[in-house]
């Protein structure tokens, strides 16, 4: 069915200058964009984004890390965006996530105590209703 997902670009891939070559992967694979923008979230916005992730390890950095410069949020439309963006995307982690995968592709490990791994996409359509809302209120 035709459903919404919330797209960022994180702050890594902004400041990496990989916004563009991100979007054409989405575009080129024929999702609809429905609204983009330059986003510089809270600790409030990302405590809400993230509050599944509270009180695990990387929960600290990862809030650090998306605080640490702008990102790109994506309100994206098609048929089944979910699973498709997710698997355009690649597994978290950058090292084995697959060739020909955003993370895959341009993904780097760099030691630290989070994943900085280009891309979110909502994982359910329930995540992303959630997420919407967030992003886009
Ligand atoms: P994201 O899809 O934005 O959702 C949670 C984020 O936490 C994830 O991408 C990664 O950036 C980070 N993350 C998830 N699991 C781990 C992990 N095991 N170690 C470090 N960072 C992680």
């Amino acid at each position: 069915a035709t459903e919404e997902t919330l797209v960022l670009v994180k702050p890594d891939g902004v400041a990496r200058g990989l916004t563009g070559a991100i979007l054409a992967r989405i575009e080129a694979k024929g999702y609809a964009l429905v609204d983009i923008r330059l986003v510089e979230p809270d600790r409030e916005t990302l405590a809400q984004h993230y509050a599944e992730h509270e009180g695990k390890p990387f929960y600290e950095p990862l809030l650090e890390f998306m605080m640490s410069g702008p990102s790109v949020a994506i309100r994206l439309a098609g048929n089944r965006v979910i699973e498709g963006f997710r698997s355009l995307a690649g597994t978290t982690d950058p090292t084995t996530a697959a060739p020909g995968t955003i993370r895959g592709d341009f993904g780097r490990d760099w030691g630290l105590k989070v994943q900085q791994n280009l891309v979110h996409g909502s994982d359910s359509v329930e995540s992303a209703e959630r997420e919407l809302a967030i992003w886009f209120s």
